[in-house]
This record gives structure tokens, sequence and C-alpha cells, in this order.
């Protein structure tokens, strides 16, 4: 495979930084949040956000997969494990790697929404804007990526990748 780079480690520090800030100073104040991250892209992204977030917060994950053939999802998005806390009136905060069709979001979004949180929010750290085939956009984003598939930093191509630093494009498979 060939690989550039896209995002270095500095930029995604401190975006991730400036991201925080946004989340600290204006998802309702002071209250307390519960985060809900989506396995396993998101792992990463997460880790090093949520360690930012400077309030009460409690930590869950979701596993969800959409059937990947090569580079392409299927829109078929299957829930491997779901969270076991109840959400009714809590502020939430949904994170995910990279928001591409849009077909994960906004499912588990619209599953979520039927537990009756206060307020559910999403973060991701990628967007593919030009991508999307449903309506939906996320609250806080890292950054606005061309039409290219990425990896590292938690995001894999068949399961590898994962554990790079810095997220790259492939450019040859
Ligand atoms: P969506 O449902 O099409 O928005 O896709 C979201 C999921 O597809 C993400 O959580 C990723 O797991 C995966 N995905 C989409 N684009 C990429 C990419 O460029 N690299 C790696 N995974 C991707
Ligand atoms: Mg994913």
């Amino acid at each position: 495979m060939e690989k550039e780079k896209l995002i270095s480690k500095k930029e995604i520090k401190n975006r991730i930084k400036e991201l925080s800030k946004e989340i600290n100073d204006s998802f309702i104040k002071n209250e307390e949040l519960v985060i809900i991250c989506l396995l396993k892209g998101s792992f990463i992204f997460a880790a090093d956000l949520v360690r930012l977030i400077n309030r009460r917060c409690f930590i869950h994950f979701i596993k969800a997969s959409s059937y990947y053939g090569n580079t392409e999802t299927s829109g078929i998005v299957n829930f491997s494990e779901d969270i076991d806390i109840d959400i009714n009136n809590k502020n939430i905060l949904l994170i995910d790697d990279i928001l591409d069709t849009g077909f994960t979001l906004k499912k588990i979004t619209d599953f979520l929404n039927k537990r009756n949180p206060k307020i559910l929010k999403t973060c991701v750290l990628l967007d593919k804007k030009g991508r999307r085939k449903v309506d939906f956009e996320s609250d806080y984003i890292g950054f606005v990526i061309d039409d290219v598939f990425v990896i590292g930093y938690g995001l894999d191509f068949d399961e590898e990748y994962r554990n790079l630093p810095e997220i790259y494009y492939v450019k040859e498979l």
C-alpha cells in the first residue's frame, strides 16, 4: 500500500485542544456529561479528547460496524454491543472517528434519541463532507477532509494501521 501523510501529530493535538475548549465552554456548562464512544475507530481520538474534558463525566462504548467492502461502506450499520445505562435526561456526547456517508451516526443518534436524552451532541475527528448520503451534520468537527480513504490514529483499512500516530491517506491499495 502507498500512503501519504495528511494530518500530523501536532495538528491533531492542537485541534483536539481547541475542540475540547469548544465542548467545555458550550456544552451545558458544568453539568455532567455522558460520553459514548463508537468502537473501534474512535478509541484513540476519544482517549485524547476525554482527558481534556474538565467536568464530571462517564464514559461508555457502543460497538458499531458498517460492512466495508474495500473502501466503500455498505450502508448497513450493525451494533454488536450496546450501552447498559439509562440516558434519559442526560447530556450525551457521542464520539466517532469519521463522518462519511452519515449512515452510522444517523442510525445511532436516532436510536439514542428514542431513549430521551436531555441533549445529544456528536463529535467527529474527521468529516468527509462531500460524501454524505443521508442528512446528518456533526456538532463538533476536527477536520473537514476531501474524499480520500484515511488510516491511522484509530482508523483502519481491513483492521490494520489503527496504531499509526498520524493520519495518512491511501494513495494506492
Ligand atoms: P458512514 O456510516 O459512512 O458515515 O461511515 C462511518 C464509518 O465508516 C466510520 O466510523 C469509519 O469506521 C468508516 N470509515 C469511513 N471512511 C473511512 C476512511 O476513510 N477510513 C477508515 N474508515 C472509514
Ligand atoms: Mg468506525
